[in-house]
């Protein structure tokens, strides 16, 4: 628990202690008429963006345990992640055949040759996970795999620790068929102790040939979805606090080629039908978690999906003109419209229904592309119009976002991103202030600071603190934003792109200084911006002010980017504002101090109590956000 000295107390302690005096910044005002609301805030301002980077879903949100597990990854030494583990005198080779796998989907599987075996000495594989797997006691793991065998026979699965050989549980499947046949079975641990340092080990006790696909072990999930999420995680992303969900990304969407595009149709229906395909972050995703489970994601924190559709543009530059070409992208795009909000009546809507989910999802916005502005070949304009005729035929009241500005057709929202240090934000805050009312409206799509790696220091939280700041005085013109990326496995290699929201191993997860920040101004933003002046402030303290009259409540914004204190007094006009309020305070040392995996909550939000008046003097502590929750009555 940290506590802040008033400033006065501050400074006479320094001096006792021969320390030079804090320097002392003067008084600034902040002057809020609580009576006078400029304007609505959107309510659905803050939600989440996400794609397949850094390990996000597969090693990350998707809880699947068994990494690589229909062995699209291979290398010269062989299949990643999968190694022989003979136990005495067993031989056997384990080698990919592109030829053998059970589905169209999956033509390739994993031959296993067994030439010496026996029930005390069984050949077997092993599946190192994603940087491990978290068994913990008293738990039970649900798990499948495709197999098939030459000479019938069984087959044995386990986890095993590493460190000790322990088995944590183990289980003997059906004998198996010389047919594909799917095998379910549940892994139940006893009173092991909780440990990543373990293992996936299938034992074959008899000689011949065995293939194997789709292997999967699942722990238990969030609300227990089948196929479903890791529950740490899920908690985390509902602490935002979010409105929506912008899927599937990004670059994700696009894919670096058009046959690496987030193609939907192949991300539905049983695994054994997905084929997987590369992430333009150079691995490949297994689209376990597909464009349903994207949807029961959003279902799950009870948010909207802000779908974004593929455009015919990939980055590597290869695009579809507007045309005839375009049109089956088009196509696909309204089918996946069809597929998120029709009826079961309908033709995708069926297929939804078949899939176990016959409601359909609300939509309000439809993404078009993704940062189409580095199209060079300048062909968005003509695919955009294109696109938006279809939908706005079809779903008039949909809301279309272009990725870029546009000369010829009006978007109902335009997406703007940014990526940029603390101090560069700063000098952004107006930007939106002077925007003119009359055009589209503004949903930024991707924005963070980037400071600290894996996940953003304490610097990155005041940038974004600021820049919220900035988003909710123009929350009559930004109807969404959604800091971008939200995940980042942090074991070596896990990470592309520095500086992200939330990060995680197998064993646990943490939210950075910049999740907190995002957190508590979700939490606390009003229905409207109210009246408020600040004068006198260092060029580094910024504030918002809000109300929702619903709930009487005023919800006071300060941020202190600068390393002195700020002194402010407060004035409250035009409301009866109760004595007691709560103060939330996000604080640290240092710009650099951080969280980490090791240290998750370093710097989190302090909750204390704070008297108010109609005026009041309150001192900002340097390096701080923080946020007022006063009660305020007219
Ligand atoms: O958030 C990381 C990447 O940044 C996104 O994939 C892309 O849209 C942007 O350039």
């Amino acid at each position: 628990m940290r506590t802040f000295l008033p400033l006065a107390a501050a400074t006479l302690l320094a001096v006792s202690l021969g320390l030079p005096a804090l320097a002392q910044t003067p008084a600034a005002t902040l002057t809020i008429e609580a009576d006078k609301p400029l304007h609505a805030v959107s309510p659905t301002l803050y939600g989440m963006m996400t794609e397949e980077i850094n390990y996000s879903y597969d090693g990350g949100l998707y809880a699947e345990m068994v990494r690589n597990r229909s062995f699209t990854d291979r290398n010269w030494e062989g299949i990643g992640h999968w190694t022989l583990d003979p136990t005495g005198t067993a031989k056997a080779t384990a080698k990919y055949d592109g030829e053998t796998g059970p589905t169209e989907a999956l033509p390739g599987s994993m031959v296993l040759d067994v030439t010496q075996a026996d029930a005390k000495h069984p050949a077997a594989v092993r599946n190192d996970g994603w940087w491990g797997m978290r068994v913990l006691p008293n738990t039970t793991y649900t798990g499948s795999l495709y197999a098939r065998s030459e000479n019938g026979g069984s087959m044995t699965v386990s986890l095993v620790n590493d460190g000790s050989g322990k088995v944590a549980a183990s289980t003997a499947l059906a004998t198996l068929s010389p047919e594909w046949k799917q095998y379910t079975f549940t892994l139940r641990t006893g009173a092991v102790p909780a440990s990543t340092d373990n293992h996936l080990l299938l034992s074959v006790p008899q000689m011949g040939k065995v293939w194997l696909q789709l292997v999967s072990l699942f722990p238990p999930t969030y609300k227990n979805r089948a196929n479903g999420n890791r529950p740490d995680l899920m908690q985390l992303l509902a602490g935002m606090h979010p409105k929506f969900l912008r899927l599937p990304g990004g670059n994700y969407l696009e894919g670096d080629q058009i046959d690496e595009r987030f193609d939907w149709k192949n991300t539905i229906g049983p695994l054994a039908d997905r084929p997987t395909h590369r992430s333009p972050w150079n691995y490949q995703s297994t689209d376990g978690l597909g464009l349903l489970e994207f949807l029961e994601w959003t279902e799950d924190l009870n948010i909207e999906p802000v779908l974004a559709v593929y455009a015919g543009y990939s980055l590597k530059g290869d695009h579809i003109n507007a045309g005839p070409a375009l049109t089956p992208f088009v196509d696909d795009a309204m089918d996946e419209l069809e597929f998120v909000t029709g009826g079961p009546e309908t033709k995708w809507g069926a297929v939804r229904a078949k899939l176990g989910h016959p409601a359909p999802f609300p939509l309000h916005y439809v993404e078009v592309g993704n940062e189409d502005e580095f199209d060079h070949a300048l062909t968005y304009e003509g695919r955009f119009a294109q696109f938006h005729k279809a939908i706005k035929a079809k779903y008039p009241s949909l809301q279309v976002i272009a990725t870029t500005p546009l000369k010829r057709t009006v978007p109902d929202v335009v997406d703007d991103h940014y990526y940029k240090r603390a101090e560069d934000f700063f000098s952004l805050l107006h930007k939106y202030d002077n925007m003119p009312r009359t055009g589209p409206k503004i949903f930024v799509g991707e924005w963070a600071t980037r400071e600290g790696s894996p996940t953003t220091n304490l610097g990155a939280a005041l940038g974004d603190a600021a820049f919220m700041t900035s988003l909710e005085r123009n929350g009559d013109l930004i109807v969404m934003a959604s800091y971008a990326p939200l995940l980042v496995n942090v074991n070596p290699g896990g990470m592309q792109w520095e500086s992200d929201l939330i990060g995680y191993d197998a064993a646990s997860s943490y939210g950075s200084p910049s999740y907190y920040a995002q957190a508590l101004f979700a939490e606390y933003l009003g229905t409207e911006v109210t009246t408020a002046t600040l004068s006198g402030a260092s060029d580094r303290v910024f504030t918002s002010v809000t109300r929702d009259p619903a709930k009487g409540a005023l919800y006071v914004k300060l941020v202190n980017a600068s390393t002195e204190p700020q002194e402010v007094d407060v004035t409250i006009a035009g409301s009866h504002v109760r004595s007691g309020a709560t103060l939330w305070s996000l604080h640290g040392a240092t710009r650099a101090e951080t969280n980490t995996i090791t240290d998750p909550k370093r710097i989190v939000p302090v909750k204390s109590s704070l008297k108010v008046s109609d005026t009041f003097r309150h001192t900002v502590p340097p390096l701080s956000v923080e946020v007022m929750v006063l009660g305020a009555k007219p």
